[in-house]
């Protein structure tokens, strides 16, 4: 049954996912019903608004509001399908915080009807997609459930984990491939008829737990491949030999690809997902965890270089360029160059430290609290620096000039001032 998805389709969460999807769905002609708990974004969205930066996605919710086809609100209505897009974050043991998915199963339950679809789109641990029947299950026990193989159930729950670039998501919600994973056959099938509706790329069915270790899997791959290039480039700093150089001529070697060293690792994504491996299966994942610690600990190692070159000087400024977790979009949760940023600043609290960014236009929270810290234009903070540290590759660092720089200690842990 190759047909797509028509009817009423409602998204729980209207964050970097949530909403994207809603939009592209609903220009295709699908009617959406967004659903937060934020009342802020709720509003947003209704006035076809997008809360936050990414290209081409406000002229696409602002067409899709005015079309009628998309709608926000706080309370979960009744649907023929509903897409799971809420945070899952980890608790303090790196253990999956599931509260938020178990939330949105929840609000559904009451609203399910037979024939129903239900996906999960937040990146989980394996097992949880049987968890939201169960949930489910405990509050509908008039519906069968699909766990267990069940081969009718009265609904249909799948796992279609997302992979797009943020800076990107736009086009590559189009394009890449879609994994989809049900708990049955039949749940993978009914799930895919909502990705036929807008999806390019191929879609592939599978089981639920397959889906979710895959994504998992996915971004424990790029984790385990950054920690290399970082641990490279603190033994290249040690021997004094350039990093960027060494990679880019191992890398011409047709079978090797390593990535390119940073700050650290940030986003929503990769500093977590790996976590989820690893609390599942903890005494058989030693290289997992050994990347994630590798590059948990370069904002220290970056803090402790740049403290280093402050000692050269008498009372120095230091100009960090770049907030962000990566270069060109406004997403600062996880982000390594902030926590730069912070152990510079506590570990020289005399020291003015001067942080800009083209997509922060105030002082991130968890750098309030720092006396020494302010936000500062880029050319200002520069020229006004000793020490300019950039963090951050945006579009308008990598054009800073060299003379911009003269007289001035450079440390570029992007390798773009090369
Ligand atoms: N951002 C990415 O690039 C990306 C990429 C792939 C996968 N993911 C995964 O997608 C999921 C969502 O990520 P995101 O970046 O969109 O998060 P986000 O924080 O941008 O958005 C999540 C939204 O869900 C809302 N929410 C929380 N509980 C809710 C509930 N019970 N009902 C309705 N709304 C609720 C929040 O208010 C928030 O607006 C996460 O599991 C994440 O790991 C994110």
């Amino acid at each position: 049954m190759n047909t797509a998805f028509n009817g009423r389709l409602a998204i729980l969460g209207m964050g970097y996912i949530g909403l994207p999807t809603a939009v592209v769905l609903a220009t295709r002609g699908v009617e959406v019903i967004g659903v937060d708990i934020n009342p802020r974004i709720v509003e947003a969205v209704s006035r076809g608004e997008v809360p936050f930066v990414e290209p081409d996605l406000a002229i696409a919710v602002s067409g899709a509001v005015a079309m009628g086809r998309l709608k926000a609100t706080s309370e979960t209505p009744e649907a023929d399908a509903y897409i799971i897009a809420v945070p899952t974050p980890f608790n303090g043991d790196h253990t999956a915080d599931l509260s938020y998915v178990q939330a949105a199963a929840e609000q559904i339950a009451p609203r399910l009807r037979q024939g129903n679809i239900v996906v999960l789109e937040s990146t989980s641990p394996p097992g949880t997609t049987a968890r939201i029947a169960e949930w489910i299950g405990a509050l509908r026990p008039d519906l069968k459930m699909p766990h267990d193989g069940e081969p009718n159930a009265d609904v249909f729950i799948a796992h279609c984990p997302e992979r797009v670039l943020p800076g990107r998501i736009m086009i590559e919600m189009i394009t890449n491939d879609r994994v989809v994973g049900g708990l049955t056959r039949r749940c993978a099938e009914r799930a895919a008829s909502i990705y036929r509706v807008f999806a390019q790329g191929e879609i592939l069915l599978t089981d639920a737990a397959s889906a979710e270790m895959a994504k998992l899997v996915e971004n424990a791959y790029r984790d385990v491949n950054i920690a290399f290039a970082n641990e490279l480039s603190m033994i290249s700093e040690a021997l004094h030999i350039d990093v960027w150089e060494v990679i880019k001529l191992a890398n011409r070697h047709p079978r090797v690809n390593i990535l390119t060293p940073g700050p650290g690792v940030g986003g929503h994504c990769i500093p977590v997902d790996p976590w989820f491996i690893i609390s599942a299966a903890p005494h058989i994942s030693p290289l997992i965890r050994a990347a994630r610690n590798v590059n948990d600990s370069i904002p220290h190692h970056i803090a402790d270089q740049v403290a280093a070159k402050a000692q050269r000087f008498r009372s120095p400024t230091i100009a960090c360029l770049g907030l962000t977790y990566k270069a060109n979009v406004d997403d600062i949760r996880e982000s390594p160059a902030i926590e730069v940023v912070q152990l510079i600043a506590k570990a020289l609290p005399e020291v003015d430290i001067l942080v800009c960014d083209p997509f922060v236009d105030t002082v991130p929270k968890t750098l309030a609290d720092l006396a020494n810290v302010k936000l500062e234009g880029v050319h200002q903070a520069v020229d006004r620096a000793d020490i300019v540290v950039l963090l951050v590759e945006h579009e308008p660092f990598k054009a800073i000039r060299h003379t911009r720089l003269g007289g001035k200690v450079a440390y570029d842990t992007r390798g773009v001032w090369r």
